[in-house]
């Protein structure tokens, strides 16, 4: 029977994107069967893959990091139970392919025996077919027909096995990876997935789902209890249990801004530092217990002391951390809130979050290449959206403009990191007037008819960008803004 993979499993063996592999399954360089492929056609598609060349999956995995705090990893191998269950169950699988293959070689001897016989009692054409047979089967039971990228693909898929387990979500069919000891919820979001949740923490109950099949563990107590309705159906709390092997798990996902409650959080300033002369970094963290649930792209009321100053700002930070919260604050003259981040707010500082609110969001269900383009202070959603677009990894391809009025790109280093990391990603930093800006997008792109467009920045300069993006071409569904302060 042919091994089939899911395509996050493929892109892993192969030192691959998803993205890169939907862009071979649309050119007809890859065939999918029900959104799985063969191993064989996947070493077919990639006879150049070094199998043991993890330097995209690498690069993607410190971007991630790097958007994840350095929580993540800090455990990277599984706990000493998960190890031995996992070893046991691929000692088991070796077990049973041990047996079927000595029947396979007993079969096989009786068959090379019985054509040996039949050579010898056949003449003419008949023994010459016989003889022919024989010779095919001796060459196929060569150990060299199997092929070294065979074995060498074998060696990682069950080292991969190993080292995480594969979760799918149904009915979304989302799929992720487990690594060390994450709990599911973390490593759900990690993969750019909008589960339902609440605490983290497992008082409330919001992140129950069903165990379809696979088994889970335990990492943390949880208050909530589960009834025995609940434990007779299979459910488990997501946040509070990590998996042993592969998962197939029902749960409750986000179906878009509508399905994110609005929650209001008081955090504390982690840091408060400059982005250049003009803009203000403002990291806040909310307690352990009760963090934020926001989509990529989505804003927030802030606000401080006593809720006596008041601003929306976008999250520029992903929601993979969700105790983690960036905001780049623009220091405008005479504005009260960005004086007081500037010369009062200090770290412990209190400060309310309110929201999330918005519906400036990625469209996690398409494929198509994304564009996004950012004005000024526009790059704190776009920074959200690309983070959250490389976690959840289905875009073909992203390209990012970043139109810098004053000519300063505040984050110009991170996001030439992204260039600079992923093939797939482009980065064009644009100064000086909108028009030439605008000119340098109809250029590189002519016809823009097959793009997502995600598009952010203040009012008066979306507006101008949007009804030149409408005019060159670009379906009014493909575009997504947002207007930031
Ligand atoms: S998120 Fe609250 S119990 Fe899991």
């Amino acid at each position: 029977m042919p091994q089939l993979l899911t395509l996050t499993r493929a892109a892993r063996l192969v030192g691959s994107t998803r993205g890169a592999l939907q862009r071979k399954i649309k050119l007809g360089e890859l065939e999918t069967f029900e959104g799985m492929v063969r191993a064989e056609d996947l070493l077919r598609a990639y006879p150049e893959a070094r199998l043991e060349d993890n330097t995209v999956i690498e690069r993607m995995a410190q971007i991630k990091d790097s958007a994840f705090s350095k929580r993540i990893r800090e455990r990277l191998l599984p706990d000493a139970e998960i190890l031995v269950a996992r070893l046991s169950a691929l000692g088991k699988e070796l077990a049973d392919t041990k047996t079927q293959l000595q029947q396979y070689r007993g079969l096989i001897e009786r068959f090379q025996n019985t054509l040996g016989a039949a050579e010898q009692e056949a003449d003419g054409d008949a023994r010459r077919a016989v003889g022919a047979l024989k010779s095919w089967l001796q060459r196929e039971l060569q150990p060299a027909a199997l092929g070294v990228d065979r074995q060498a693909f074998l060696v990682k898929d069950s080292f991969l096995r190993l080292m995480t387990a594969h979760v799918q979500i149904l009915p979304s069919q989302h799929e992720f990876f487990v690594e060390g000891s994450d709990s599911l919820l973390e490593a759900a979001l990690r993969a750019g997935l909008a589960l339902d949740y609440g605490c983290s923490n497992g008082n409330c109950g919001l992140c129950k789902a069903r165990l379809v099949s696979g088994q889970v563990k335990k990492i943390r107590p949880h208050d909530y209890v589960l009834s025995e309705a609940d434990k007779n159906a299979g459910c488990i709390l997501m946040c509070s249990n990590t998996a042993v092997n592969d998962l197939i798990v029902e749960a409750r996902e986000a179906g878009g801004a509508q399905d994110i409650p609005l929650q209001r959080i008081a955090a504390r300033v982690k840091r408060v530092e400059p982005l250049g002369n003009e803009i203000l970094l403002l990291h806040l963290q909310t307690p352990r217990t009760n963090r934020l649930r926001f989509l990529a792209g989505q804003q927030v009321s802030l606000g401080l002391p006593d809720n006596s100053l008041v601003a929306e700002y976008p999250v520029a930070s992903c929601p993979c951390d969700d105790r983690n919260l960036e905001f780049h604050i623009p220091r405008l003259p005479g504005n009260a809130f960005s004086d007081y981040v500037s010369k009062a707010l200090k770290p412990t500082d209190v400060v309310t979050v309110e929201g999330p609110k918005g519906t400036f969001v990625f469209d996690d269900e398409s494929h198509r290449p994304a564009i996004f383009i950012a004005c000024d202070t526009g790059f704190a959603p776009i920074k959200s959206l690309i983070e959250h677009a490389m976690a959840l990894d289905v875009a073909e391809s992203m390209q990012l403009y970043w139109i810098a009025t004053d000519g300063r790109h505040y984050l110009h280093n991170l996001a030439r990191s992204w260039a600079d990391a992923l093939d797939s990603f482009g980065y064009t930093p644009l100064a000086g007037g909108m028009n030439d800006a605008l000119a340098r997008i109809s250029t590189d792109h002519p016809w823009l008819g097959e793009f997502d467009v995600y598009l952010a920045g203040p009012e008066p300069a979306v507006d101008e960008i949007e009804a030149a993006l409408l005019a060159h071409g670009l379906p009014r569904q493909q575009l997504f803004s947002g207007r930031t302060p």
